[in-house]
C-alpha cells in the first residue's frame, strides 16, 4: 500500500484550457497522479497531448492565454494554485525546478555558468557569493563534472556531450522536484 507520508507532489483532477481567438481549447482534462519521494516519472505521449502544458502548470509559468479550470497541485501538503505570485516565485528553483529542452540556450552566453547559478542560489537563500560558489562546486561534483568547468561559458558545453547532460541535471539539483520538458 502507498505510504501517504512519502508523497511529495500530488496532482489532483487538473484541467487547463487555452484561449485562441474566440475559442477555448482544452489542453489537460482531469489529470491526477502522485510522486513519492525518490520516485521518477516519465510522461510519454504524442505531440500536442499536453506534456509541456502540465509541466508549465506545475512550475507556474503558463502563458497568459491559459486558464486553470479545476484541480490542485499539492506540494508538501500545500496547494500551489492558491499561492500568490510572489509565494509561487519562491517555490521555483527552491522547491521545484525545470530543465528545458535546450537548457544551455536558457543561459546568458556572456556570463560564466558559475555566476549564473550563484545568482539563482542567492535569489533564494541568504548566503554570500563564496557560499553560493561552494554549493555550485558541490553540484558539479554531484553530477560528475569537474568543478573547474563551472567557470566556463555556456558555449564551452556542447549540446550533446555527456558533461552537458550532467550539468543540466545539476541545475535541477537545487530542488527536490525537477521537471524536464
Ligand atoms: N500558448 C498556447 N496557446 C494555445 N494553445 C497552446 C499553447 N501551447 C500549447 N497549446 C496547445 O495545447 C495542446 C498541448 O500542447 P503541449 O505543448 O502541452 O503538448 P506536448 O505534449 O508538450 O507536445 P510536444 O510533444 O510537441 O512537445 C496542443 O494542442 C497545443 O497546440
Ligand atoms: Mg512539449
Amino acid at each position: 500500500m502507498e505510504d501517504a507520508a512519502e508523497i511529495i507532489l500530488n496532482i489532483d483532477n487538473l484541467s487547463i484550457n487555452y484561449k485562441v481567438g474566440d475559442e477555448f481549447a482544452k489542453a489537460l482534462n482531469e489529470i491526477s497522479f502522485s510522486i513519492a519521494k525518490g520516485e521518477r516519472i516519465g510522461l510519454v505521449g504524442e505531440s500536442g497531448c499536453g506534456k509541456s502544458t502540465l509541466l508549465k502548470t506545475i512550475m507556474g509559468v503558463l502563458p497568459n492565454n491559459a486558464t486553470v479550470l479545476a484541480g490542485k497541485i499539492v506540494l508538501n501538503g500545500k496547494n500551489l494554485l492558491e499561492f500568490d505570485p510572489e509565494s509561487r516565485r519562491k517555490t521555483r528553483w527552491a522547491d521545484i525546478s525545470m530543465i528545458t529542452q535546450s537548457a544551455l540556450n536558457a543561459l546568458n552566453p556572456v556570463q560564466r555558468i558559475s555566476n549564473q547559478i550563484c545568482e539563482a542560489i542567492q535569489a533564494h537563500k541568504d548566503v554570500t557569493y563564496a557560499e553560493a560558489m561552494q554549493r555550485v562546486e558541490e553540484l558539479f561534483d554531484l553530477v560528475g563534472v569537474a568543478k573547474s568547468r563551472a567557470r566556463e561559458y555556456p558555449h564551452q558545453f556542447s549540446g550533446g556531450d555527456a558533461p552537458t547532460g550532467n550539468y543540466c541535471y545539476g541545475l535541477g539539483a537545487f530542488a527536490p522536484i525537477g521537471a524536464c520538458r
